[in-house]
């Protein structure tokens, strides 16, 4: 009878501690988890952030993230830096493609919000979605519902974006400018009469660095824009604009005839090595995103001046460039904690300033920027918005490497029509016309 008892006691004392111990574990883990805007616990192990920002701005923008890592994360966490170099990401897509599909994610991957992260991560269940870590951290609050909208699939956000960039800009060369008394052209006639005179002055126009065909596949969205206006520009992306009409041919007629004025060595150079020719001053132009405005920041250069590229005024042609978690990422809790850093006021106020664009949040201090990003600021919030190709926010990855690859042909053959029927079938090959 006795030892029944004993054995009854000695059961029960070990179920409250066991109890107790479970209480104990569940406290700890909950302590784990932080509330709104706090940081987790101290965190370790490797941080493998995948990007391809390798240039003077890029590197810079992406150190500044790394150096406030530590304060927002604490613990002993390692950032790997793993850049794959090569603008726009072609390359390092490629590298994040072969990994992803052989279950070697990253902690996190730069990647385009829009089409690029949708249609290729999302939807292919790649990504876990982050609507808790939005609650938390408010970002529903600080993001223009636009901007949710497009990092969102079935109302679930996959990806936190750290920035926008515009990609339709025209940056020249002040002194050179004024030297030859030119205005910077707002028309398409105006480009080409100023280009006339700087041709004529041995200054080479435009400065087009296409060793990667991306940049005029980037120059050629800027002109579609400006020639066919933004709701047929839309209605590209939508099958609403056939890819066969007269004003697709004149707006590709009017690429060709800019093609004509860039420098001769233009399929030997980065997109970074043409606006070289800018701030040497051989060239007068360049079309670029406004990245190359953190290219003259690093590079010291302040002889520059901006507008929207011809036809575009009033008109921004974005892009975002945007973290999320893979599924099966290592070390998930850092991965998590970099998320937060990437959307905090404090990461986007240290990282943009540098990478040359605009944050995404609304609430960022606009004094800590440069005159060219205040007024990106500006257009940001009064411009019609419309997304851009080359940087996946309008088109899938698949129907994007069918534009490079005609464009690759085009700026040899300069056959429009040959390119125009190329366009037309790459977009039925997206399934978006018939
Ligand atoms: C864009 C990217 C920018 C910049 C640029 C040049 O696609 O969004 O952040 O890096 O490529 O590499």
């Amino acid at each position: 009878m006795r030892t029944w008892r004993s054995l009854l006691i000695v059961a029960l004392s070990l179920a409250l501690l066991l109890g107790l111990a479970a209480a104990c574990e569940e406290e700890e883990k909950e302590d784990k988890t932080p509330g709104p805007g706090e940081t987790p616990g101290a965190l370790s192990g490797e941080l493998e952030i995948f990007s391809w920002w390798t240039t003077g701005g890029e590197a810079a923008g992406l150190q500044a993230l790394f150096d406030l890592y530590p304060d927002k994360c604490p613990g002993d966490v390692e950032i790997v830096n793993a850049t794959v170099a090569g603008g726009a990401g072609f390359n390092a897509r490629e590298v994040l493609t072969t990994r992803m599909l052989g279950g070697d994610p990253p902690g996190s991957f730069q990647v385009h919000m829009g089409h690029e992260l949708t249609d290729t991560w999302v939807t292919t269940d790649n990504m876990e979605p982050l609507g808790d870590l939005f609650e938390q951290e408010g970002f529903n609050d600080v993001f223009p519902q636009g901007v949710l909208d497009i990092v969102s699939f079935e109302g679930e956000p996959y990806s936190v974006p750290v920035n926008i960039h515009r990609a339709n800009v025209l940056w020249y060369n002040t002194t050179v400018f004024e030297d030859n008394n030119l205005e910077p052209p707002t028309t398409f006639d105006e480009f080409f009469e100023v280009a006339d005179t700087l041709q004529a002055a041995g200054i080479t126009p435009l400065a087009l660095g296409d060793v990667e065909v991306w940049t005029s596949v980037h120059l050629m969205e800027t002109v579609l824009l400006g020639s066919l206006g933004p709701d047929a520009y839309d209605g590209l992306w939508t099958g609403d604009t056939d890819w066969t009409s007269a004003e697709v041919t004149q707006a590709l007629e009017t690429f060709e005839k800019i093609l004509s004025y860039v420098n001769s060595d233009h399929s030997s150079l980065s997109w970074d090595q043409a606006n070289d020719l800018v701030i040497s001053g051989d060239a007068a132009m360049t079309v670029m995103g406004d990245w190359a405005n953190a290219d003259y920041e690093a590079k010291n250069f302040e002889d520059y001046g901006w507008s929207p590229t011809p036809g575009t005024q009033g008109y921004y042609d974005a892009l975002s460039d945007t973290f999320g978690l893979p599924k099966g990422a290592p070390n998930p809790d850092a991965v998590t904690c970099w998320l937060r850093l990437v959307g905090s006021k404090e990461g986007q106020e240290a990282f943009n300033p540098l990478k040359g664009s605009v944050c995404a949040r609304t609430d960022c201090d606009s004094s800590l920027f440069n005159p060219y990003l205040q007024s990106a600021i500006d257009d940001w919030a009064s411009d019609r918005i419309v997304p851009s190709l080359a940087h996946g926010a309008a088109a899938s990855q698949g129907w994007v490497t069918e534009i490079v690859d005609a464009a690759t042909a085009f700026v040899t053959d300069k056959d429009v029509a040959a390119f125009q029927g190329r366009l037309d079938d790459a977009c039925v090959a997206a399934e978006v016309c018939s």
